[in-house]
């Protein structure tokens, strides 16, 4: 070697030095890379053409549910925009796009009895300029924004729910599913459940923490299996593509190791992850831990049977098996010890008989704790707890209040997460086959309005055309995906060496600086 190139690879070292257990090593070769966003977190155009009102348009629209009362009217106005967006997935070099479908856009009552053409033509479009870019569509059918006729007849709470969202989840596998092989049927049934139907905080805005949510659970995860039987009976022989369910969780770090600080890790999982995962993909119906803990409360509360539904031997076999893939969205961890509550009112944070807490060390954004190997911990727990899955990260992403284009605190986020997901394949064994950076733009964040910031692109809420501006993590996003992964700094020197490492070193030699 040169002495020159020597004097590179070290200035190229000491830019990637710091920690001493980061991982230099690259994913499979046929991991997959992406972004994704939601229809009302992006779209805007909430009343043209055609497109019915949805429980989050309802939400908004009512003062003081959202900071500084905003809404998703317009949004990132993406309805129109949609072609700089997929500017910016070719600019980062993503593999695919996860965006959900707005279904009062495509049925403006929830019907399929009365589709919404220019809602039809919206995703049609969007479907086919991604395709033509090479970014595959994932495709989410529900993303919170449930039409409001569906929620005056009931909602979640209403068993007719699983024939209808079945009918809605055909009609897109007839419109698209000649072109998307990735399908997603519900996101995040937890966060929709405990904050819309729980705690009040998203739409629809019920406070029912210990009844509603748990039969409405108990539909969503009927309705998701019938959507998944019809693709699997109806579709899958001739589109041939994958659906499955997103599950979130944060994970649940045992406060010491005391046995009962694992037990009440352990019970904190299942209650969150396991509520929705056991039946689909663990040993069928809800775990035991939950039906005991809330048998044995409910009883205490005066109740004849429990709060939480039981599905019939039949509709247990029904719902296992139902995803083709574990869709894992994820962002912070807590620290769990048990606890025992005798709660008067019923309560699904009581029912669960754990108390949680961060560390005083953890730096993080409003939920988001910075906890890089909390996500090595939750995929090796899903690993074990449900066969080693083949696991698709949907969400992973780090917030802000600041307009900052030098996002370096979401740089570092995204850099150690995605390092703990590498060690998690190449360390620990764990079959995951995609990440997903949440989220490719600022968005409508829900109950946080346009405050809290997730995006790739910076977007300037105030402009009316809402123009995008990448990030420094939008950069650092482009640069993972195509080194796919960390290249050994050596080898990442060899390779810049290659490029003009005369010119280079020259110039350097010329200026003095060494
Ligand atoms: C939201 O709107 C209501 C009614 O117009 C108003 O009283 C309230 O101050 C608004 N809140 C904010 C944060 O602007
Ligand atoms: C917080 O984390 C630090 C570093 O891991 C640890 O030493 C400390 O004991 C933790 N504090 C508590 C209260 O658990
Ligand atoms: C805002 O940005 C500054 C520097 O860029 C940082 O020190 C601060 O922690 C950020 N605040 C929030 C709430 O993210």
């Amino acid at each position: 070697m040169h002495l020159f190139n020597i004097i590179l690879s070290v200035s190229v070292f000491i830019v990637v030095q710091g920690d001493d257990d980061f991982l230099y090593d690259t994913f499979p070769e046929d991991f997959l890379w992406g972004t994704a966003t939601s229809s009302y977190q992006i779209e805007g155009a909430w009343n043209v053409d055609g497109k019915g009102e949805n429980i989050w348009d309802t939400f908004s629209h009512e003062s003081g549910k959202v900071a500084n009362n905003d809404t998703g009217d317009i949004a990132c106005d993406s309805y129109n925009n949609y072609a700089e967006d997929i500017q910016l997935l070719k600019d980062l070099g993503v593999d695919f796009y996860r965006f959900s479908l707005s279904w009062a856009r495509l049925l403006p009552t929830g019907r399929v009895d009365q589709p919404n053409q220019a809602g039809i033509d919206y995703y049609n479009t969007l479907i086919n300029e991604l395709l033509e870019e090479d970014i595959i569509p994932m495709v989410t059918l529900y993303h919170w924004d449930l039409p409001k006729d569906l929620y005056d007849q009931g909602g979640w709470e209403n068993e007719e729910m699983v024939q209808i969202f079945n009918e809605y989840a055909i009609f897109a596998f007839e419109l698209f599913g000649d072109r998307v092989k990735w399908w997603i049927t519900f996101n995040e049934p937890y966060v929709f459940i405990v904050y819309g139907m729980g705690e009040g905080y998203h739409a629809p805005g019920l406070e029912s923490p210990g009844e509603i949510i748990y039969t409405a659970a108990h539909t969503v995860l009927k309705a998701h299996a019938e959507a998944w039987h019809s693709y699997d009976e109806l579709f899958r022989p001739t589109q041939n593509g994958n659906i499955g369910i997103t599950l979130d969780t944060d994970w649940k770090e045992p406060l010491t190791d005391s046995p009962e600080d694992i037990e009440a890790s352990e019970r904190g999982m299942q209650f969150s992850l396991g509520w929705f995962a056991n039946p689909i993909h663990g040993s069928g119906g809800y775990p035991a831990v939950m039906k005991e803990k809330i048998a044995e409360k409910s009883a205490q509360q005066g109740y004849e049977q429990s709060r939480l539904p039981e599905f019939t031997a039949e509709e247990e076999a029904r719902i296992l098996g139902t995803s083709d893939f574990f869709g894992l969205n994820h962002y912070s961890t807590a620290m769990v010890q048990g606890e025992n509550t005798v709660a008067p009112e019923p309560s699904y944070l009581d029912d669960r008989d754990i108390i949680t807490s961060v560390n005083e060390t953890w730096i993080g954004c409003d939920f988001v704790y910075v906890v890089p190997w909390g996500l090595r911990n939750l995929l090796n727990w899903i690993t074990n707890t449900y066969d080693r899955p083949n696991i698709y990260i949907t969400e992973n992403g780090m917030c802000d209040y600041n307009a900052t284009l030098n996002d370096e605190h979401r740089v570092n986020y995204y850099r150690s997460y995605t390092n703990n997901v590498l060690k998690a394949i190449k360390l620990d064994g764990c079959d995951v086959r995609s990440y997903t950076a949440w989220s490719l733009l600022d968005n409508f964040e829900w109950a946080y309005g346009y405050d809290l910031r997730f995006g790739l692109h910076h977007v300037d809420f105030e402009d009316p055309a809402r123009p995008r501006t990448p990030k420094a993590s939008a950069e650092f996003i482009r640069q993972l995906v195509a080194d796919n992964g960390f290249p050994e700094p050596e080898v990442k020197t060899q390779n810049l060496n290659q490029v003009k490492p005369k010119e280079f070193v020259r110039a350097k030699f010329r200026s003095g600086t060494q």
